[in-house]
């Protein structure tokens, strides 16, 4: 969910929902906004996409100086707009994100002492608790931030109540939260790209700050509930929204701005004069490491299974990868010589914070690999290695995707020279390789009519099955992902050497199968595998190279991509894939940017 806040001397209604449209990316089941009106607070809620509040407030306006906005991804309590925020209770209305854990608790005592809830949600609990506390004669200062204290859970806040104007209280525990201030306005948002209309001077909340607001000024306080100074800093967010440039989706433009987002993340991390690398790779830990653990959720995690066989390969360095919500609850024997590495498009999923704050907690080296810098896991990270794919507003991630493999595979390289696994020489051929890529991806981007065609037969189906071996493999599954994601196609990722186990029972004929697999070594074990499949009916498509396809034999949809090295050969080859369920999406008549049921970010565990 997103939250903003505006402590203001103008009228902040239209400022709300414009910091809304940034914070849509967060979630998308209903928004709402509420203001401090002359008789009280007024709120207008609407269930779905932001457009909906915007008419609901277009045919019934509300306005204030002060008030708070939200942008819902629902965790307790169907998206209705019943239990869109803000929240109200007497004269508090909240906005809330994250998960209220003693929630059922609270709500009991509070119905025990009369309050009446009106939503499914845990969030009203806290509109409820300040309440009763202003009820009893606490100041609202006191009774802020005391209800705070009882809370459990990971969550922001932000309040207003009707008898203060010009006041909103904020806190963060465990979801992110920063406060822009100006000469005569505060606000409060999620995310600083949601202040960035407003202003680019921005303080980060640390954990269990919270805070009250006053235009042009705030006053931070500890968990503790003692003064607390924090830093202001200057956010680097641009106030200009990021636009399709002429493409039908944000997705599509995504898709096609690989070559560049490639290009801006391999420069940082390699440098033009001798192709080596800019970073020092003693300074990650892994130089003389023993272990390396690789936490991520999604399409991030399926970067760091990728990075796996390169760290392997080429750094001779074990490396586990965990999705993170299993990771952090797994009680993992964590490596005593060793570093942990956090990937990460958002910066802020919960489970992968938890699981870095985990590993910190610790004594163990953390690296983040993330793509905004201003996020939790950006700041927290011992070590944060950017990637530079830019704003990524599709919730199926794609150019900050092969981005995390960019910035990986130099990693992973850099450490392989460290360890002295590569000579110079061969590591500058590498180097020589990646730097290819950008090209490599330009090249292949012309296999897209085909996959159009492609694309149009995999609507027909149910099941889609992908397969690859090696570095391949989490690539399939990858595919299977974006498949599911976008198209609301079931499709399952597969090793193709674990298909007789299982999953071949599920081929017939016409079943879809996709097979990713350009010439290498392992290239003719696929295919025995692929012809396994395609013995039994498959509908099998490859995606191989030049000498791949001569190899192949018939019987095969095939799509061509460009010659390349094998580290860049899962980088190149993500984006038939993705444009496979982009076209599959668009044939189907889904919502591609915002599909159903998911977010960008995910700030809940
Ligand atoms: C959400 C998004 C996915 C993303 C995952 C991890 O589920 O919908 O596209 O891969 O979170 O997000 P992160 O920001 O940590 O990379």
């Amino acid at each position: 969910c997103g939250i903003i806040g505006i402590a203001g001397t103008g009228p902040t209604s239209e400022r709300l929902i414009e910091g809304l449209r940034r914070l849509e990316y967060r979630g998308y089941d209903s928004a709402g906004i509420a203001v401090v009106a002359g008789d009280g607070i007024e709120r207008r809620r609407a269930e779905g996409k932001l457009k909906n509040l915007e008419q609901v407030q277009r045919d019934d306006p509300i306005d204030g100086v002060t008030g708070i906005a939200h942008t819902r991804w629902a965790t307790h309590g169907r998206p209705t707009t019943d239990n869109a925020h803000p929240h109200t209770a007497g004269v508090v209305a909240i906005v809330h994100n994250g998960i209220i854990e003693n929630f059922k608790e609270l709500r009991n005592a509070l119905e025990s002492a009369g309050c009446v809830f009106v939503t499914e949600t845990d969030s009203e609990v806290i509109a409820h608790l300040v309440q009763a506390k202003l009820k009893i004669g606490m100041d609202a200062q006191s009774a802020f931030g005391e209800a705070i204290r009882e809370l459990r859970g990971a969550f922001a806040v932000a309040a207003i109540m009707a008898d203060l104007p010009d006041h909103v209280f904020a806190a963060r525990k465990g979801s992110p939260l920063a406060v822009g201030i100006t000469e005569d306005e505060t606000f409060v948002g999620s995310d600083s790209m949601a202040l960035a209309p407003f202003t680019r001077k921005v303080i980060y909340l640390e954990e269990g700050d919270w805070c009250v607001a006053t235009p042009g000024e705030v006053r931070i306080f500890n968990e503790a509930g003692e003064a607390a100074n924090r830093e202001i800093t200057i956010s680097s967010a641009t106030a200009d929204l990021v636009d399709k440039a002429g493409r039908r989706h944000f997705m599509e433009k995504e898709i096609h701005e690989q070559p560049e987002s490639v290009a801006r993340t391999l420069s940082q991390y390699i440098s033009a004069v001798d192709e080596g690398f800019t970073f020092p790779a003693g300074e990650l830990g892994l130089k003389n490491a023993d272990r390396l653990i690789a936490v991520a959720c999604g399409t991030a995690f399926y970067a760091g299974a990728t990075a796996k066989y390169w760290f392997e390969r080429y750094a001779r360095l074990a490396v586990e990868v965990d999705i993170a919500s299993e990771f952090r609850y797994r009680q993992p024997a964590l490596p005593q010589n060793g570093a942990a590495l956090f990937v990460s498009q958002s910066g802020e999923t919960a489970d992968t914070l938890a699981a870095l704050r985990h590993c910190k907690e610790n004594g163990v080296r953390t690296i983040g690999v993330v793509n905004v810098p201003e996020s939790s896991i950006a700041r927290e990270a011992d070590v944060h290695l950017r990637t530079l794919a830019g704003p990524e507003i599709g919730v199926a991630s794609t150019k900050a995707y092969t981005a995390q493999l960019s910035a990986l595979a130099c990693i992973a390289l850099a450490a392989g020279a460290s360890r002295g696994v590569m000579t110079a020489e061969e590591t500058a051929d590498k180097v020589r390789h990646l730097l290819e890529i950008p090209r490599l991806i330009n090249e292949v981007m012309q296999v897209e009519p085909k996959i159009e065609e492609l694309a149009r037969a995999l609507t027909r189906h149910k099941d889609v099955l992908y397969l690859g071996r090696g570095q391949f493999f989490p690539l399939a599954m990858e595919g299977a992902l974006k498949l599911k994601e976008i198209a609301y196609i079931h499709a399952e990722g597969y090793a193709a050497g674990e298909l007789k186990h299982g999953p071949i029972a599920l081929i017939e004929e016409g079943t879809p199968v996709i097979v990713t697999a350009p010439w290498d070594e392992l290239f003719e074990k696929t295919i025995s595998n692929v012809q396994e499949v395609a013995a039994r009916g498959a509908d099998v498509t490859l995606i191989t190279d030049a000498k791949g396809a001569g190899l192949a034999g018939d019987g095969y949809n095939v799509v061509v991509m460009p010659t390349c090295d094998p580290i860049a050969q899962p980088i190149v080859a993500a984006i038939p894939l993705q444009l496979l369920a982009y076209h599959t999406a668009v044939f189907m008549g889904t919502d591609v940017d915002q599909p159903r049921n998911l977010a960008k970010s995910v700030t809940v565990e």
